[in-house]
C-alpha cells in the first residue's frame, strides 16, 4: 500500500513523464487500485454516499444522480468488472443531460470513478476483456469533453483561496497564463470576499490600542450590491475578468448553513493543505506581520503598513489607520514577545477565532456559520463542508507536489505552469521582506494544542485528497488517450446541436470537416478559461 502522494507521483511517472507507446487504462487503473491504501479507500465510499446524499436535496437531475451512482455501486460488490463497466456505460446513455448541469456532471465523474475502483478492489481475481478496456475509454472521453466544454462554456475562474494553502503562487499561476484580474492575487475588495482574519477590536483590548490589518473578522457578510452568484459574475463580466480570487468562503449561507453553494456561473478550483502545517503557517504568518507592526510604532516612522510590500501577495490593498506611536516607552519587541509569544491560547481564541479553529471547514460553510464561535464546528458543518467541496470542477492537493499541480494544471485548464518554481519565488520574498525568525517566537505548546482541535478540518482534507485522486486519475487517462485541452470545434458542434451550451454557441453553424486538425482552438488567455472568446472570433471569421 503506498501513500496517496507516492502513489500520485508514481503514477505520474509511469503513465505520463515516462513517453510509451499505447497502453492500456486499465493498467493505469489496475496500477492504481492495487495500491490504495485503506483511509482513501474509506474516503471513495465517503465520496459516492455524500454524491447521492447531495444529490438527493433538490432537483428532478438531482433524483438522476442518485439513482445513477446507486445503479453503479449496486454492481460493484457481486458482478464482474465487465458487467459495472457495462453498467456505468449504460447510465450514460440514460443519463446524458447531466452535461447541462456542470455540478452534476462533476458529481457523477467523481462518484462512478470511485465505484469503479472499488468494484476493482474487492474483486479477488482481477480479470477484464477488451471490452472493458474499450468502456473505459468511452466513459474517459465522455466525461473528460464534459468537463473541457462546460468550462470553457463558462468562462471565468472562481479560486477559493483558503489562507496560507499555495493561493498566492496560484494566483501567480493565472497571472502567468493571462487571464484577466484584479492586481496583486486576484481579490476584488468591492464583492467582499477578503479574509476574516482578526478582531481587530480584541486586538487593540490586547496591544492597548494599536490597530492591525486583517481585522476583517467583525465583518459578517459581503456586500449586499453584489452577494448573489448572478450580481457576482455580472459585476466580474463588466470588468472583463476571468479569474477572481476569493479568500473568504463559499457562497450563500447568510441564514441557512445548508444553503452555501458553488456559484454554478463560474469554474470552481481550490487547492487544499494539510491542515497542521496550514495551521502553523498562519500562525506565524500573522505573528511576522505582528511584529512587523510593533517594529514600526517603535521605529515610529510613519510608515503605514499598507500591504503594499506585501510578502507575495498574501495579503491585499487594505486601509490601515496608522494610529501608532501610542506607549512609546515600553519596548515594541518586548510587548511582542510578552504578548504574543506565551503561548495564550484564550488570547488567540479572542483575538483570530476563526484562524485557530478549523479555518478550512469553515471555508466551505458559508458566511454565517464561517463566524461559528470557537470550539462549535462538528459534523454538521463537515457534511455541508463536504457536499460543496465535490462540486468544485477541481481539486487540487498541494502535499501531492508540484508536478502533480503542474500536470492537472494543463490537461485540466490548459495552462502551463512550473509550480516549483514559482512557489519558490513567492516563499522568498515572503521572508525576505518580513525579516521574522519563527524559532524566536515558538509557540509550540500552543500549537500542538490548537492542532488537536483540528478534527473536522482533517476529516475534510482526507476527502478533499480523495477527490483530488480522482480528478488527477481521469486527467491521466485523458493524457494517455491523447486527448488534449483544447475545444475541438466539431465535437463542440455534435453538442450544440444535441441542444446543449445552444446560448454561448448560436452563433455557431457552416461546414465542419469533422475529424480535420483544422477544427481546433486552443485557448487565448487564461487556457481554456479564455477559449470560447477565441472560439467566437474563429467561427466568425468562417
Ligand atoms: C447482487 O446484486 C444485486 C443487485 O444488482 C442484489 O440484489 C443482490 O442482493 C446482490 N447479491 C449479493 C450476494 O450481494
Ligand atoms: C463483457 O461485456 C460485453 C458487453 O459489454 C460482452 O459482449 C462480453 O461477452 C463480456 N465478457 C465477459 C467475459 O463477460
Ligand atoms: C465507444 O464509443 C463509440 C463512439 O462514441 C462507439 O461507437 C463504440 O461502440 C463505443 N464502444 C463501446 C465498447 O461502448
Ligand atoms: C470581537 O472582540 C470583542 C472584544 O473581545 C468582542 O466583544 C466582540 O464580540 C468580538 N466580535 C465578534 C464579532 O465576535
Ligand atoms: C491570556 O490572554 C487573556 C486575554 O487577552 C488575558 O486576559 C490573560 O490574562 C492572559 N493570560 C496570561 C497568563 O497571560
Ligand atoms: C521547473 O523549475 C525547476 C526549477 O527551476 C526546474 O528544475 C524544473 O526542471 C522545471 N520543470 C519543468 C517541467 O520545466
Ligand atoms: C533564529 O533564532 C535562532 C534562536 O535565537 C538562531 O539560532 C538563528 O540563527 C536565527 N535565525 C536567523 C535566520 O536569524
Amino acid at each position: 500500500m503506498l501513500s496517496v502522494v507516492v502513489l500520485i507521483s508514481t503514477l505520474l511517472f509511469l503513465f505520463v513523464q515516462v513517453p510509451q507507446g499505447a497502453g492500456l487504462l486499465l493498467e493505469v487503473l489496475r496500477y492504481a487500485s492495487e495500491n490504495v491504501d485503506k483511509s482513501l479507500e474509506q474516503e471513495l465510499r465517503v465520496i459516492i454516499e455524500v454524491s447521492s446524499l447531495a444529490s438527493r436535496s433538490s432537483t428532478i437531475n438531482s433524483a438522476d444522480l442518485a439513482g445513477l451512482a446507486k445503479h453503479v455501486c449496486a454492481a460493484r460488490c457481486n458482478t464482474t468488472f465487465n458487467q459495472t463497466m457495462a453498467n456505468s456505460k449504460d447510465s450514460f446513455e440514460r443519463f446524458w443531460s447531466l452535461t447541462e448541469d456542470p455540478g452534476l456532471a462533476i458529481a457523477t465523474r467523481r462518484s462512478v470513478l470511485a465505484c469503479i475502483i472499488l468494484h476493482w478492489i474487492l474483486q479477488k481475481e482481477r480479470k477484464f476483456d477488451d471490452h472493458a478496456e474499450k468502456d473505459l475509454e468511452n466513459i474517459t472521453r465522455w466525461f473528460y469533453n464534459v468537463h473541457l466544454h462546460s468550462v470553457a462554456q463558462r468562462g471565468l475562474l472562481e479560486y477559493l483561496h483558503i489562507s496560507k494553502s499555495g493561493g498566492t503562487s496560484f494566483s501567480e499561476a493565472a497571472a502567468l497564463n493571462d487571464c484577466s484580474m484584479a492586481p496583486g492575487i486576484g481579490q476584488v475588495e468591492e464583492l467582499g470576499d477578503l479574509p476574516r482574519w482578526i478582531n481587530g477590536t480584541a486586538f487593540e483590548e490586547v496591544t492597548g490600542g494599536i490597530d492591525i490589518m486583517w481585522s476583517y473578522y467583525s465583518t459578517e457578510g459581503r456586500s449586499p450590491k453584489v452577494r448573489s452568484c448572478r450580481e457576482r459574475s455580472a459585476y466580474l463580466h463588466s470588468l472583463k475578468y476571468d479569474y477572481v480570487s476569493n479568500e473568504f468562503t463559499m457562497h450563500g449561507g447568510g441564514t441557512n448553513m445548508v444553503e452555501t453553494h458553488v456559484c454554478p456561473q463560474t469554474v470552481n478550483v481550490v487547492t487544499l493543505r494539510d491542515p497542521d502545517s496550514r495551521l502553523i503557517s498562519h500562525v506565524h504568518y500573522i505573528l511576522a506581520r505582528i511584529q512587523k507592526r510593533l517594529g514600526k510604532l517603535k521605529a515610529s516612522n510613519d510608515d503605514d503598513d499598507d500591504g503594499e510590500d506585501d510578502n507575495g501577495g498574501e495579503g491585499f490593498g487594505g486601509t490601515v489607520g496608522g494610529r501608532g506611536g501610542s506607549g512609546e516607552d515600553i519596548s515594541q519587541s518586548e510587548m511582542f514577545r510578552s504578548l504574543f509569544c506565551q503561548g495564550n491560547i484564550t488570547m488567540w481564541e479572542q483575538m483570530a477565532p476563526t484562524v485557530v479553529d478549523n479555518y478550512i471547514t469553515r471555508s466551505f460553510i458559508g458566511e454565517r456559520a464561517f463566524h461559528t464561535s470557537v470550539g462549535s464546528i462538528g459534523l454538521h458543518h463537515l457534511d455541508v463542508a463536504r457536499r460543496v467541496l465535490l462540486h468544485f470542477d477541481l481539486v487540487l492537493d498541494m502535499d501531492a507536489g508540484s508536478d502533480a499541480t503542474d500536470f492537472v494544471l494543463r490537461q485540466g485548464l490548459g495552462w502551463s505552469v512550473n509550480m516549483s518554481q514559482i512557489h519558490a519565488r513567492s516563499s522568498w520574498s515572503v521572508y525576505s521582506k518580513l525579516n521574522y525568525n519563527a524559532s524566536e517566537c515558538q509557540n509550540d505548546g500552543l500549537l500542538r494544542e490548537l492542532q488537536a482541535r483540528q478534527g473536522p478540518d482533517r476529516q475534510l482534507y482526507r476527502f478533499g485528497r480523495a477527490l483530488a485522486f480522482l480528478d488527477f486519475l481521469h486527467l491521466v487517462m485523458a493524457h494517455k488517450l491523447g486527448l488534449q485541452p483544447v475545444l475541438d470545434i466539431s465535437s463542440f458542434r455534435r453538442v450544440a446541436s444535441a441542444g446543449f451550451y445552444s446560448r454561448a454557441l448560436s452563433e455557431s453553424g457552416g461546414g465542419g470537416g469533422s475529424g480535420s486538425g483544422g477544427g481546433r482552438v486552443s485557448g487565448g488567455g487564461c487556457g481554456l478559461i479564455g477559449a470560447i472568446q477565441v472560439k467566437k472570433r474563429h467561427l466568425h471569421k468562417r
